[in-house]
């Protein structure tokens, strides 16, 4: 389904776009999207393998009334469908790849999806401009595959690839989608607040698996006094309950709607940024906090890395621009958190989220 594509156009391409996640953040980019896209043109180009899932997906939403517009690319419809899809792209999401199964960690699809993951950054690296396009990363284990993608756009783009590591963002949001749910719920089953329409903020940080989720319930946006035990348990559920949907989903996957409500939450932002109503982008994300030289990205990352005993991607407060991605790490955060928050939690999280970007790191050399 070719559509030509307007230079003024924010084109955002979804790889994976007939999943699960895939398809039901499509719909929610071609319904919702152009309250946030400035007047400009938006696209959607939807790339998957599995060719009759994504033509169907792309002529469904074609129905849709909205003045978004949309192309469908797969393999089986053409040998150039990845190119044609990456090209000209500001915006790459990737839920692209397997999910779990009851009984499976993320660390389990580690070996499938990074493959999948290191041939879409090959593409990405051939056909994107890496001085300007922003990738998504979704895919599981996201503690591993921000660092494989950006291992394959330096491996397979050398001369272009400088800075890059700014512009590849793990989605971790999820993690503060559920900590602000399963807050807000504790608060009214416990009568600890009348007023039930105030969703809380609550930020996470570390990675994006079990004990790497660090959730900072003391920076909650509402406060209230929660037992510990209580508390302990609120911190176990944000970091396990991608676990109920899979028990639930008994064997037909993992989380896909509330993941495409949290992703939606962060690329509207990222279209107000590309469209320029807003100036930075700010959130939590899981970033790179080198360089390619082994240089902080910014002072923020090199104060952030001596708190975190040198873990070299980690989901933080960051700011990003339109030109240059990350620019600030909000390493600050780490001085307001609770005693029970810097020495129970981040000590559990550190030496696994080092395991599982060194292993991203080596599979995304080799690709
Ligand atoms: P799904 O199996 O429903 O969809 C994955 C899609 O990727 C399928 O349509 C498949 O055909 C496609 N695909 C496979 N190989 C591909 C390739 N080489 N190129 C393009 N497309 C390809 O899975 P679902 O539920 O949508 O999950 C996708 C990923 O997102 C999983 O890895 C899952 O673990 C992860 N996830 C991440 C979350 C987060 O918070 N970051 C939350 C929930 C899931």
């Amino acid at each position: 389904m070719p559509h030509p594509v307007e230079t003024d156009t924010i084109k955002i391409a979804v790889l994976g776009a007939a999943g699960g996640i895939g398809q039901s953040l499509s719909l929610l980019l071609k319904t919702q999207l152009t309250a946030f896209s400035n007047r400009r043109h938006v696209h959607l180009a939807l790339y998957d393998v599995n060719a009759d899932g994504v033509r169907g997906v792309a002529a469904d939403l074609s129905h849709v009334d909205t003045p978004i517009t949309l192309s469908s690319h797969s393999p089986a419809d053409s040998a150039d469908a990845l190119r044609d899809c990456l090209i000209n792209a500001a915006l790459v999401l990737i839920p692209a790849g397997v999910p779990r199964k009851p009984g499976m960690t993320r660390e389990d699809l580690f070996a499938i999806n990074a493959k999948i993951v290191g041939q879409l950054g090959g593409a990405i690296a051939q056909h994107c401009d890496l001085s300007r396009v922003f990738v998504l990363v979704i895919s599981n284990p996201v503690n591993s595959l921000v660092p494989v993608m950006v291992e394959t756009l330096y491996a397979s783009a050398p001369a272009a690839s400088a800075g890059v590591e700014r512009r590849v963002f793990g989605i971790t949001h999820l993690d503060l989608v559920r900590a602000s749910t399963f807050l807000h719920e504790q608060t009214i089953t416990s009568n600890l607040t009348e007023r039930s329409d105030i969703m809380p903020y609550v930020p996470v940080i570390g990675g994006h698996s079990g004990d790497t989720i660090v959730p900072l319930f003391s920076l909650a946006s509402e406060q209230h006094h929660i037992p510990q035990q209580q508390l302990e348990s609120l911190v176990h559920r944000v970091q396990y309950g991608g676990d109920e949907i899979v028990k639930a989903k008994n064997g037909q996957g993992s989380a896909t709607l509330s993941m495409a409500h949290a992703a939606f939450q962060v690329v509207k932002n990222f279209v107000l940024l590309l469209t320029g109503a807003a100036d930075t982008l700010s959130g939590i994300f899981y970033v790179s906090l080198l360089d390619r030289a082994g240089q902080p990205v910014c002072p923020g990352a090199g104060k952030l890395l001596a708190l975190i005993d040198g873990c070299t991607y980690f989901a933080a407060p960051v700011t990003a621009t339109r030109a240059q991605g990350v620019v600030d790490v909000d390493y600050g955060i780490l001085a307001k958190i609770s005693a029970y928050e810097r020495e129970k939690l981040l000590p559990l999280c550190l030496p696994k989220l080092k395991a599982g970007i060194e292993a991203g790191r080596k599979a995304g050399t080799t690709v």
